[in-house]
């Protein structure tokens, strides 16, 4: 951890001191008796950032979660938090971790006994030494967040399962954690409410810089608000890294992921037979739908923004310096799109749209980040099994973000698109277009 002064940035708020814990996990193996869930899982979650973690159901992302704080024990690897290694380190030591989480269960995990005001105290009893009064101003605040006022009366069997799931995160959330764990924030949530969970989280990590986990199946959240997404297939890790790497991966794993196709490697029971591969191929020759969306995803989506009058989001200036480093080792595919938003933040600053984490993004960027003090952690990087690296050269890449971008008048003007040449390729490759706006599905 390190500190950041509170102090004016660019004339934007930097609130707090604190700066999210960093989460690595190196060579982790899980088992349950013979049956491997998965195995080397590699990945660092950087300070402060917004990641998702995605991947077929069964393939053990509460797993993953769970081992996270230490709720169930790998065979091998580590899991560092704070210095520690939670895989290793003494009960009392974990219990000390633990105060930094703040976890929503895929289930809710709530007491079924305990009213929904008690269950959103207990981690503050259990906890800390507060005052009954200071206990119900902040879990009302929660309960207020979470928009459940008026039920906090309520057990969690006179409530619907939506309002269970909301009831665990203001549980999460009360402590301040530094490390929110959410399983499925938005299963049984309808789009709307998800909609609000999504920008809450986004909003909280602007206030208090946690570092954020999300575990879902829900595309559009992955698409809006995460920094970084991994997806675990098959036993691995099949990618961890800035959500573009993923979002225009041509693994055909991800992009039947992403369609939500059932024509492709993913099967009922998670991997296909061969036969049943091989008559589905003769349906998609046949012109047969697997019934998955037909969006482009390599269209990126513009990133959920904090809501005005928040703190600017520290960390969206953090990862930004990272994927700067680490652009050049990237797919070409996800170079392009990195370097397209980079062009659009420029665009949305001169016509007056930009947010301002996008505005101090840009100008840290610009100013190589000198102004920014207090950088430390591991330098980021892409990991999975099957990530291929690309284009030997380095650029800096706020530069190449003006520099490599030969706009099409016409094309962006009508649509934000462009035809875009990664530094260093003489032709150009697909119109990939970026979309700005606050959060709902483009479809
Ligand atoms: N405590 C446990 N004991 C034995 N096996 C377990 C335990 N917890 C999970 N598993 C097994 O681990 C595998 C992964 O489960 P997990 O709940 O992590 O999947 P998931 O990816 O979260 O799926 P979903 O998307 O459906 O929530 C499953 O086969 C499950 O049966
Ligand atoms: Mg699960």
């Amino acid at each position: 951890m390190c500190a950041i002064p509170g102090r004016l940035f660019w004339g934007f708020r930097l609130e707090g001191t604190a700066v999210g814990v960093e989460v690595s996990v190196s060579g982790l193996t899980k088992s349950f008796g013979s049956q491997n869930i998965w195995r080397d899982v590699s990945l660092t979650l950087p300070a402060g950032e917004v990641n998702s973690l995605l991947g077929p159901s069964g393939t053990g992302k509460s797993v993953f979660l769970k081992t996270l704080i230490g709720l169930l024990h790998p065979e091998q690897g580590s899991v560092i938090i704070d210095g520690t290694d939670i895989t290793q380190c003494s009960a009392r030591e974990l219990y000390e971790i633990r105060k930094l989480f703040g976890v929503l269960f895929q289930d809710g995990a709530l007491f079924g006994s305990m009213s929904l005001y008690d269950n959103i105290a207990f981690p503050l009893r259990e906890h800390t030494k507060k005052k009954e009064s200071e206990i119900r101003r902040i879990v009302m605040e929660k309960v207020e967040m979470v928009g459940l006022l008026g039920a906090e009366d309520k057990l969690p069997g006179e409530i619907s399962g939506g309002m269970r799931k909301r009831a665990g995160l203001a549980r999460a959330l009360v402590l301040d954690p530094q490390i929110i764990l959410c399983d499925e924030p938005d299963s049984g949530l309808d789009p709307v409410r998800t909609a609000y969970i999504s920008q809450l989280l986004i909003d909280i990590n602007a206030n208090i810089d946690a570092t954020i986990l999300i575990v879902t199946h829900n595309i559009n959240i992955a698409r809006t608000i995460p920094d970084n997404i991994g997806m675990l297939f098959r036993k691995e890790l099949v990618m961890f890294g800035p959500r573009e790497v993923l979002l225009t991966s041509e693994q055909p794993v991800v992009k039947q992921f992403l369609a939500g196709d059932r024509f492709g490697p993913i099967g009922m029971s998670e991997e296909k037979d061969e036969a049943v591969a091989k008559a589905e191929a003769e349906m998609q020759a046949a012109g047969i739908s697997g019934g998955g969306t037909k969006d482009d995803f390599s269209e990126i989506i513009a990133q959920v923004q904090p809501n005005p009058g928040m703190p600017v989001r520290k960390a969206a200036i953090r990862h930004r310096r990272n994927v700067e480093q680490i652009l050049h080792t990237l797919p070409t595919s996800a170079q392009v799109a990195i370097r397209n938003n980079f062009a659009q933040d420029e665009r949305d600053i001169a016509e007056g749209n930009a947010s301002d984490t996008t505005i101090a993004a840009v100008e840290a960027a610009r100013n190589g980040f000198a102004e920014y003090g207090g950088f430390d952690g591991a330098p980021m990087t892409v990991t999975g099994n099957s990530v291929e690296t690309t284009v030997p050269h380095q650029v800096p890449a706020h530069a190449a973000a003006t520099a490599a971008v030969t706009p099409s008048a016409e094309r962006a003007a009508e649509q934000s698109t462009e035809w875009v040449t990664p530094a260093g390729n003489d032709s150009p490759t697909q119109p990939i277009s970026t979309t700005k706006d606050s959060g709902g599905t483009q479809g």
